[in-house]
């Protein structure tokens, strides 16, 4: 892997990363006034943040950065016009958790492969892609408790 195949799959977590902050702020309005909706907008922000931090390693890198489209909906076999008319918590934080583990998979894939390349001597694009793997986990983590408490309370209605 070099240089360029390096930013090309940057590009690829650019435009995830962009598609993130779309679904994620599309379903803060939908659960405005509710716990998830304060949930979604701040998890909306952080994936802003890897938007920015990625787009910064592509432009260190010599590269433009440049959205792919919906590259997130092949992860999840669903559009994301389709994903963000979802109802329902429970489907939307398991869909959530989806994306945010095959975001994972493919963020633990790409830094294996940046250390392996030797493009990165210094280790800074390892760091911020570590930074962002973290905040992935994080976001599956809270979904998956929310999800579980929301499990709880059909459980105690029954
Ligand atoms: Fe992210
Ligand atoms: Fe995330």
């Amino acid at each position: 892997m070099d240089k360029n195949d390096i930013i090309a799959r940057l590009n690829w977590f650019y435009s995830l990363e962009i598609n993130q902050v779309e679904i994620y702020k599309s379903q803060s309005e939908r659960f405005q006034g509710e716990y998830a909706g304060h949930v979604f907008k701040r998890v909306a922000l952080i994936e802003e943040g890897h938007v920015d931090n990625i787009a910064e390693k592509i432009r260190i890198l010599g590269g433009t950065p440049s959205a792919l489209g919906e590259v997130v909906s092949p992860l999840i076999g669903m559009s994301i016009g389709t994903l963000t008319s979802l109802t329902g918590l429970e489907k939307t934080l398991f869909i959530n958790m989806q994306i945010e583990r095959k975001a994972m998979e493919h963020y633990k894939n790409l830094i294996k492969e940046v250390i392996k390349s030797g493009e990165d001597p210094e280790g800074q694009l390892c760091k911020i892609l570590h930074y962002n793997l973290v905040d992935e986990h994080l976001h599956t983590a809270l979904f998956d408790t929310m999800r579980d408490s929301l499990l709880e309370v059909k459980i105690e209605e029954i």
